[in-house]
């Protein structure tokens, strides 16, 4: 019988083709969820370690839960994936529906935790070896505190995602957000540069930071800037200033 007349299959495709995905999860059998992020490609700038076996890892923001699979998929002994804001149902167009399916159908074993990140602390969590940080930082309106509570539940390492603006300035600098100015989003409250995310991380505790994809050339972000603003309107002399970087820092 072929895939496409696998009833079970088909039943998968309709559950999938129900949702509003952020992540794209190859569910195996030719599905893949239509996530508006393109997941697979993010893995090369994050530079993920090879293997996590033998560790515990744990994902904070985990949304439709990529990352926390990919980390199960790369050997981790335990995954831990949270989160609030989304799997809480605070937008009417996505929730924990994404993750819960998912993990259903790649028969996962990963571990989950509604808790907000202010929340989080080694007795509401544990340690663990490694800690997700992924396209989150720039979500809080207490940019270092939040990064305190990462701190205080990372025994090694941290992978860390994040937008950055104020991108002329060489000093720690943070841009805020006071309504929805970024992307018409008014869940984005602050824009760190490279160097206050590097600044604040060695703050909290981080020995060793490294950025491991820097922000990128102006001509790739002036090409990226016109897109934006040709694809969702955004505003094009603004989008320069924007990239996202990627750090690793380690206790
Ligand atoms: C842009 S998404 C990133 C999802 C995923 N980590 C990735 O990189 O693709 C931000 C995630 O952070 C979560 N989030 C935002 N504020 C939060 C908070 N205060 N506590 C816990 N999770 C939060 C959101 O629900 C969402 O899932």
């Amino acid at each position: 019988m072929s895939n496409d007349s696998n009833p079970s299959l088909d039943q998968i495709r309709k559950e999938v083709e129900a949702l509003k995905w952020h992540h794209s999860i190859d569910l195996g059998n030719g599905i893949v969820t239509p996530g508006q992020d393109n997941s697979a490609k993010k893995m090369k700038r994050l530079n993920f370690p090879d293997s996590f076996k033998g560790k515990t890892v744990l994902d904070i923001g985990s949304w439709d839960g990529f990352f926390a699979f990919e980390a199960e998929r790369r050997g981790a002994e335990k995954v831990l994936a949270t989160d609030s804001f989304i799997w809480q149902g605070s937008v009417d167009w996505a929730g924990k529906q994404g993750f819960d399916l998912a993990k259903r159908v790649l028969n996962s074993k990963v571990d989950e935790q509604v808790v907000d990140i202010l929340d989080i602390s080694p007795e509401t969590v544990e340690m663990h070896d490694v800690v997700f940080f992924l396209g989150v930082l720039y979500h809080m309106r207490h940019p270092l505190l939040s990064l305190e509570k990462v701190a205080s539940v990372t025994k090694e390492m941290v992978i860390l995602e994040t937008a950055v603006d104020m991108l002329w300035h060489r000093r720690p600098a943070i841009a805020f957000y006071p309504t929805d100015e970024v992307g018409s989003d008014p869940t984005n409250w602050c824009g760190p540069n490279t160097a206050a995310v590097v600044g604040m991380l060695k703050t909290v505790g981080f020995k060793r930071v490294e950025v491991v994809s820097g922000v990128r050339s102006l001509p790739w972000r002036i090409a990226k800037a016109a897109y934006y603003k040709w694809k969702r309107g955004h505003q094009f002399w603004s989008g320069l200033r924007f990239d996202r970087i990627v750090v690793h820092a380690w206790k």
